[in-house]
């Protein structure tokens, strides 16, 4: 019995954290929404800052939809296994603004999810439009490269 657990301890020490348990949960890569927009996000810099881009499944304007740039930041990065973060978006095609923060996770199977907050906000004509220039939304991302 005490061999056993032995055996179970070396393999688990010999496995370590390259089992996908243990594994990172990592931004960088290419990700869907389930709108059906598609992100790639660079590898983080040594600050835990990121750039990428943002090709948006839809619209608020009924402008042509153009692949648009973004810039993050990643907390404690490195450190965490389950890492928050935030990103802008700078629409290439639209006056509007949009903000996503969320979470990174990864499940006992290696499979990584975002689990996004976003705010967007459209350009009114004056301070009396402000009521309705906000729309708030969840967007999950899921990995597809
Ligand atoms: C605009 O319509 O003015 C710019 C494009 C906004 C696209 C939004 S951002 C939140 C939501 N999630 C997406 O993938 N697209 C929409």
């Amino acid at each position: 019995m005490r061999s056993l657990s032995c055996c179970v301890l070396l393999a688990l020490a010999l496995l370590g954290p390259s089992t996908a348990a243990a594994r990172k949960c990592d931004l960088q890569g290419l990700w869907r929404n389930e709108l059906g927009s598609n992100v790639t996000l660079s590898a983080l810099d040594a600050a835990g800052t990121f750039s990428g881009s943002y090709h948006t499944a839809v619209a608020a304007t009924n402008k042509k939809i153009l692949v648009s740039p973004l810039q993050g930041t990643q907390q404690h990065p490195g450190t965490k296994r389950q890492p928050t973060f935030s990103f802008t978006v700078q629409w290439q095609f639209s006056d509007s603004a949009t903000a996503f923060v969320g979470q990174c996770f990864v499940d006992h199977r290696g499979k990584e999810t975002l689990e996004t907050t976003w705010l967007l906000r459209e350009e009114v004509p004056s301070r009396r439009d402000a009521w309705k220039a906000t729309r708030v939304g969840t967007s999950t991302f899921t990995r597809i490269k």
